[in-house]
């Protein structure tokens, strides 16, 4: 009987599973340069949890969810994405009183039942931020830059990040009217979900990619013009602290953002490397969560990066061809025997070793060597030992020269650049 794993679901392995840790390391390395510390979720929470965050007629809640009733009896959901599940964290573990000001990264698989394509998978991958406690349009900028340091970090270029205004929540409920109305009489020309979206949830005929329905949205009235003073100063503030951090963004003044909870500041990462699924990652301010979730009103920002689509954009080697890693090569008993010793040594230094314990022949474990990518092959047969000698041999540059045994693990470790020991 085989097995093989269910549509939109992947296996992550060898090269993929080596760029997805290094896109992980380099996003913690960031996203602690800006002031967050690592929470993790479950990723079971109660469904009503979702429902009530994301909205009752949002797609995800409505069609996405991988939600069952568990044997105690609860609704439960997998979660679909990172955001509910942070705020319910910050107010259960009373962050909201302890420290006010909270800000979050957490990394790991979301769940929504999507039809697969290119970049759209059921179990795919987020790395978000959020910063909980405040109203400061400067948290929306420095979010922001932060996303845009992290992909800049990461090698990627010509990304473009689109930024909105949805006001509050009060302006955003006055304005779906706005889209009603004008939608309404021109119901017959727009296609068969947008003709039900007017009713349930006018805001997603914005994002309908149906020909026949693009002429009446692109003649749309705007959200920003139908804004308070208030909401538009926030916005200014925003703009002017992404121009102050050089950061470039263009205004899209139609993103609405499939989620229910965001008000004010919202935006969405594009790349024209990615096919009909282009958004590298997505974020925005929601201000009304924490008190709907039964917190004192507080507003919060944060972003998440889905880490299949980076991975889907090329970008420049990040690392180098061959990695800073050992391949021990040994022929006879004793040699094999050395060649373990060391092998535990270096392991135990943490610089990362391999070694064929099958010990073929020389050329088949050199073709393993070569195999396993490793920089450096130590070499070690009957006549080295007798020498109290070994060789090593660069991989990159092809030469090799024969050392004493005397010291060696020490040799070695001298080998690898202090910042990439332990990393392979
Ligand atoms: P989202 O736009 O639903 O926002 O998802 C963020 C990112 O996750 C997307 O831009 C995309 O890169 C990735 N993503 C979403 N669905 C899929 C899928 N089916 N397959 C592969 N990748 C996917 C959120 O989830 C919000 N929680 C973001 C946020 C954080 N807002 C405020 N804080």
């Amino acid at each position: 009987m085989r097995f093989q794993r269910l549509r939109g679901f992947q296996d992550i392995a060898g090269d993929e599973a080596r760029r997805f840790a290094a896109f992980t390391r380099t996003a913690r390395r960031v996203f602690r340069c800006f002031g967050f510390e690592e929470l993790e979720t479950p990723v079971v929470e109660e469904k009503a949890l979702f429902t009530r965050a994301l909205g009752t007629e949002t797609d995800v809640v409505q069609k996405e969810m991988y939600a069952f009733t568990d044997r105690s009896k609860t609704e439960v959901a997998l979660r679909p994405e990172g955001t509910a599940g942070i705020v319910r964290a910050y107010l259960e573990n009373n962050f909201d009183k302890t420290r006010g000001l909270a800000k979050f990264f957490y990394a790991g698989p979301m769940f929504r039942s999507e039809r697969p394509q290119a970049g759209r998978l059921r179990q795919f991958h987020q790395i978000g931020v959020e910063i909980l406690g405040t109203e400061s349009p400067l948290s929306d900028a420095e979010t922001i830059h932060c996303l845009d340091v992290l992909l800049k970090t990461w090698g990627i270029e010509g990304h473009e990040i689109k930024l909105n205004n949805l006001g509050t929540f009060e302006e955003r409920g006055h304005f779906r009217e706005v889209l009603k109305k004008y939608f309404k009489p021109h119901e017959k020309a727009l296609c068969e979900d947008c003709r039900e979206r007017l009713s349930k949830n006018v805001f997603r005929i914005l994002d309908c990619k149906v020909a026949s329905c693009r002429p009446w949205i692109e003649k749309s009235p705007l959200i920003g013009e139908h804004l308070s003073e208030k909401s538009r100063e926030h916005f200014a503030r925003v703009c002017a602290a992404l121009d102050a951090a050089g950061v470039r963004y263009t205004l899209a003044p139609r993103i609405v953002r499939g989620l229910d909870y965001y008000t004010k500041t919202v935006f969405e990462v594009t790349h024209a490397a990615l096919g009909a699924q282009d958004a590298l990652a997505a974020g925005g301010r929601y201000d009304h969560l924490i008190e709907s979730f039964g917190g004192a009103p507080a507003g919060a920002v944060g972003f998440a990066v889905g880490v299949e689509r980076i991975l889907m954009v090329p970008v420049a080697e990040e690392r180098p061809a061959r990695h800073f890693s050992f391949f021990i090569v040994t022929l006879g008993a004793a040699a094999a025997e050395k060649g373990f010793k060391l092998l535990s040594e270096l392991r135990e230094r943490h610089l990362p070793a391999s070694m064929d314990f099958e010990a073929k022949s020389l050329k088949s474990q050199m073709r393993s060597a070569d195999k396993s990518g490793s920089r450096y092959v130590v070499i070690l047969g009957d006549d080295e030992i007798a020498k109290g000698m070994f060789v090593l041999k660069d991989m990159e540059s092809g030469t090799q020269k024969e050392l004493s045994w005397q010291d060696a693990v020490e040799k070695l470790e001298d080998l690898v650049p202090s910042p990439l020991r332990g990393e392979g």
